[in-house]
């Protein structure tokens, strides 16, 4: 990969580039068995195996940005669902500034972030045992479309070029990697609650109807302390959701 077209990254992170990788979250699952510390940033031009939710295949050609990085939150193990929410905050502080004004940056639950109600960037987190130690390591997964969206995808996608001048995806990560940086500490300091609170201020449709996994199906009402979904019933009993994906109808 070129030198000069590194990202910038701030002090505690380490960039591991490459031109092409099956997916960059397998590259630093390896890495993590071979000792690699928090703060590691794997970064791939393209994938040929990218990963989604789910199960999902994330296509991955040159343009787009796809890189995993590697962190070690001091949290209970409980806690490390929250990741999520974080994680869709820095995404999102990354779009905004690249974006019209009048374009709406939003986020659907758990962690995708829409523009304009479509989906602009998705996030895999996979957590992975520290080797001889009791603690986890998370592999946070980020693919923002920069000049190129899939078609036929269970959510509309877009990319940043439909709205904006597209950037290089090497100043795309090295803005989502400080402002990764930043929402991290938020969370270590404050907790899940102000996080939270500012993931419901810019959720997707609340109060829109929706379905979730086959078939559970009605409003949705926000999240709870712990980040599991709301789901108002049309008798006005609230559901809450753990783990699924979600439709809007
Ligand atoms: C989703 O919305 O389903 C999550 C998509 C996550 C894609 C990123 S691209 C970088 C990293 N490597 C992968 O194989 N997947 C994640």
């Amino acid at each position: 990969m070129s030198e000069t077209d590194h990202p910038v990254l701030p002090s505690g992170y380490r960039l591991v580039a490459h031109e092409t990788l099956g997916s960059t979250n397998d590259e630093a699952r390896g890495l993590i068995a071979a000792g690699a510390a928090a703060g590691t940033v794997v970064w791939a031009r393209s994938q040929t195996a990218g990963r989604g939710r789910h199960g999902r295949e994330w296509v991955s050609p040159v343009g787009n940005l796809y890189a995993s990085i590697v962190l070690h939150p001091r949290v209970e193990p409980e806690r490390l669902s929250e990741m999520a929410f974080v994680a869709a905050l820095a995404v999102r502080d990354t779009i905004l500034p690249l974006v019209p004004a009048e374009a709406s940056v939003a986020l659907k639950w758990p962690n995708d972030v829409l523009i304009d109600g479509r989906k602009i960037s998705g996030i895999l987190i996979e957590a992975e045992k520290l080797p001889g130690e009791a603690r986890t390591a998370l592999i946070v997964g980020i693919g923002v479309n920069i000049v190129s969206a899939p078609r036929e995808t269970s959510h509309p996608a877009t990319c940043l070029s439909t709205v904006a001048r597209p950037p290089r995806a090497s100043q795309v990560l090295g803005a989502l990697v400080a402002a990764l940086d930043r929402r991290l500490e938020q969370w270590l300091r404050g907790g899940f609650a102000p996080v939270r609170d500012e993931w419901v201020r810019h959720a997707y449709g609340v109060g829109a109807i929706v379905v979730v996994g086959d078939d559970l199906k009605g409003a949705f009402a926000g999240i709870d302390e712990s980040g599991a979904l709301l789901i108002e019933l049309p008798g006005g009993e609230c559901r809450r959701v753990v783990a699924g994906s979600v439709r809007y109808l």
